[in-house]
């Protein structure tokens, strides 16, 4: 039997690339918040026990209307944003109890998952640290420095990474506390893990997973939302 599968959806950026005046999050995509669709995914989800959304305190009061509003019963408990991504990921990992469950933590900017992703990440964590979701990238990927190349990466060896990934928590917590008081962004939460030394693995991602960064990214996940909704 499989341990407790907590997700922790963290919804707490400020959405500065996004260039409208509302948290990304929070963008309506056919008559729904950019998080709700994923939300309730989980909600619908067997494979997800309870759900943990990360709030700024400029968000808490809307997004507790909309945990009402969508009737997301497997949300318990809401955990306050921080000034960056880890440290919002780090306030909703302090409100676990159960050291025992898994974790698996998913932008709330990235509508467009299902069952299958869910399940092909959390299938593979067996003995890993971690398990991130990624796909291949379509560019070609050059290192630049102002404006200038200067080396351009093996596509071969570089994948473009998404979420969901999934942790156990104790190895997840152990990995936070160590990085107590460095001063290093981290920009997903596999990276806190290889930080200190563990073991990440990449699942199959999906091209359809895109994160809301930009308002032309709105554009194409509602025409990817449509389909699924057709479906
Ligand atoms: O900024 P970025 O697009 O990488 O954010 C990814 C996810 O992390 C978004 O869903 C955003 O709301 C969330 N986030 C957060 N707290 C922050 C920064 C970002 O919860 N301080």
């Amino acid at each position: 039997m499989r341990a407790d599968v907590i997700a922790i959806v963290p919804a707490a950026g400020s959405g500065e690339r996004f260039g409208h005046d509302i948290n990304k999050a929070f963008f309506e995509i056919l008559g729904k918040p950019v998080l709700i669709w994923a939300l309730e995914i989980f909600q619908r989800s067997s494979l997800i026990s309870e759900i943990i959304p990360v709030f700024s305190t400029v968000d808490m009061e809307r997004g507790l209307e909309m945990i009402e509003k969508y009737s997301l019963s497997k949300v318990k408990k809401i955990a306050p944003g921080g000034e960056e991504r880890q440290f919002s990921v780090l306030n909703a990992l302090n409100l676990i109890d159960n050291s025992s469950s898994i974790v698996l933590i998913h932008d709330a900017a990235r509508p467009v998952i299902d069952e299958a992703l869910i399940k092909r990440c959390l299938d593979m964590l067996g003995k890993n640290d971690g398990v991130v979701c990624g796909v291949p990238p379509k560019d070609t990927i050059k290192e630049t420095e102002g404006g200038i190349v200067k080396r351009t990466l093996n596509r071969k060896y570089i994948t473009s990474v998404q979420t969901p990934q999934v942790f156990r928590f104790k190895t997840l917590s152990n990995a936070f506390s160590k990085i107590k008081g460095e001063k290093i962004e981290f920009t997903d939460d596999a990276a806190v893990v290889e930080h200190s030394g563990g073991s990440i693995v990449v699942a199959e991602g999906s091209y359809r997973n895109i994160k809301i960064t930009t308002p032309d990214d709105a554009i194409i996940a509602e025409s990817f939302i449509k389909e699924l909704e057709d479906k």
